[in-house]
């Protein structure tokens, strides 16, 4: 390397060690949030960037709107110097640039990469020598490299240019997937390792300094598109065993074998078996969207992602064969679901989090409704749920009593607040599509 960049990647190290280093943190979501957080725990100043106001308003007002991060947090977070802003010419006075903003899949289920590339061309004019920039946003492998670094050369008009090799100057870029796991306190985040591929050495050098001050482990990559496609790859495992369980799970039903204690079972193997769950489907940002961001790529070399597919077939089924399941239950009960009144337990896609992004819940929703049911749902994190990308439901929750009233209750999601217990107990009839229901014997139980 010229002496030079070698002096500006050891200032930059340094500012980060004295932690005198400015961290910009676009996208101030479930990922965004978090992380700036956490650098703010750390003793960095910390900017926000997003271009919703009212989020901007709520954190420069101490406020919250993710229900697992308290309000105190930010403040904390305020006497560190964290504060948010829509405007993107702060991006100039950041040492390092961190991208966490949305990358969902198009009404083709092809990737729409729009908020990257306006996040990058918002802020390529005002990115500097020497800087660090990195996307963490999960995508296909190539987007950093042949998407963002074009896009940030264009955009500044200083003909600043992106480091490839060894001694030359310009800025840095590096890819670095964001690997949370909403709603597991099993792990604590800085205990999650950071994977990191950068356009050149020096972007390593920088991100490890930076991420190794707030996570315990670094993992240098040899490239962004390796470091691209292992967020993939661990998404695509999850997806494809998940499909595998929901597969066996309708085997052995008609097999009169619970799906549940066979995994119980297996996974008490110490070695080559992890346990996956069933469920009424895929839900959240992740799972559902991410593989399709790389059987979309694979077209582009002649390529058919099979098992991505076909895991993708088999999950997409799911809430239809929990309609089936609901529809045979209720035919025992010399009813049918066009009239029925059915209470949907559980909006988000997961248990004990506040986010409905792709939840199967949705789905069943609308299935039950366009099957003529009159549906209701309860849920302790959404007060109302109004329309969103996929689905426009107009419902408001309704509160957990006289649950005798309803021909249904069906548990989509397994919140830990709930007394199954006692729902099973209350309730006409129960579908249960979590094991949430699970060791109860008394009652009407239908486990799908
Ligand atoms: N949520 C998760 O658990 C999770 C886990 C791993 C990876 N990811 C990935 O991380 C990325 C972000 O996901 P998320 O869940 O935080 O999304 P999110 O929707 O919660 O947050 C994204 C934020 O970006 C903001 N934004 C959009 N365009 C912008 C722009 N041009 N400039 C500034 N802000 C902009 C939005 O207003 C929003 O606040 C996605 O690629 C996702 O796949 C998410």
């Amino acid at each position: 390397m010229s002496s030079t960049s070698v002096n500006t990647i050891e200032a930059l190290k340094h500012r980060i060690e004295t932690r005198e280093a400015r961290v910009g943190i676009v996208g101030m979501g479930y990922v965004g949030l978090p992380l700036a957080l956490l650098f703010s725990g750390e003793r960095f100043r910390v900017t926000g960037f997003d271009i919703a106001a009212d989020k901007v308003s709520t954190l420069n007002r101490g406020g919250s709107y993710i229900v697992r991060i308290l309000p105190e947090s930010i403040e904390e977070a305020q006497k560190a110097g964290f504060r948010a802003t829509s405007d993107y010419s702060e991006i100039a006075a950041m040492d390092a640039v961190i991208i966490c903003v949305p990358t969902p899949l198009n009404e083709y289920h092809e990737p729409d990469l729009s908020y990257v590339t306006g996040t990058v061309e918002s802020l390529a004019p005002y990115i500097h020598d020497g800087q660090l920039i990195v996307l963490e946003s999960t995508t296909y492998p190539g987007t950093t490299e042949e998407v963002m670094v074009p896009l940030l050369e264009k955009g500044n008009a200083n003909s600043l240019k992106v480091v490839r090799a060894e001694g030359e100057r310009g800025v840095h870029v590096a890819f670095s997937p964001e690997r949370e796991d909403p709603g597991n306190d099993t792990v604590a985040r800085h205990d999650i390792p950071k994977v990191i591929g950068g356009c050149d050495a020096g972007a390593v050098e920088l991100g490890s300094a930076l991420y190794g001050s707030i996570f315990r482990r670094v993992v240098p990559v040899s490239s962004p598109a390796v470091a691209e496609m292992t967020k993939l790859l661990e998404n695509i495992y999850r997806c494809v065993n998940i499909a595998l369980v929901n597969e066996l799970k309708q085997l052995c039903m008609r097999m009169g074998i619970d799906m549940h204690e066979v995994i119980d079972a297996a996974k008490t193997k110490p070695f080559g078996f992890q346990a996956f769950y069933p469920g009424p489907g895929l839900g959240g940002h992740c799972i559902p969207i991410d593989p399709f961001y790389l059987s979309w790529k694979a077209r582009e070399y002649d390529f058919r992602t099979r098992f991505i597919e076909l895991a993708g077939e088999v999950n997409v089924n799911m809430p239809y064969f929990v309609i089936e399941q609901t529809a045979a239950a209720l035919n025992e009960h010399r009813k049918s679901i066009k009239g029925s009144k059915i209470l949907v337990l559980g909006l988000a896609y997961k248990r004990d989090i506040d986010d409905l992004r792709e939840s199967p819940s949705l789905t069943l929703i609308e299935l039950l409704r366009e099957k003529g049911a009159d549906v209701y749902y309860n849920d302790p994190y959404f007060a109302k749920v109004g329309r969103g990308r996929h689905y426009d439901l107009n419902m408001t929750n309704t509160p957990l009593d006289n649950l005798r009233q309803y021909d249904a209750v069906l548990i989509a999601t397994d919140h830990s607040t709930y007394d199954y217990q006692g729902i099973v107990a209350q309730a006409q009839l129960v579908i249960d599509t979590r094991n949430a229901t699970k060791g109860i014997r008394s009652g009407n139980i239908v486990r799908c």
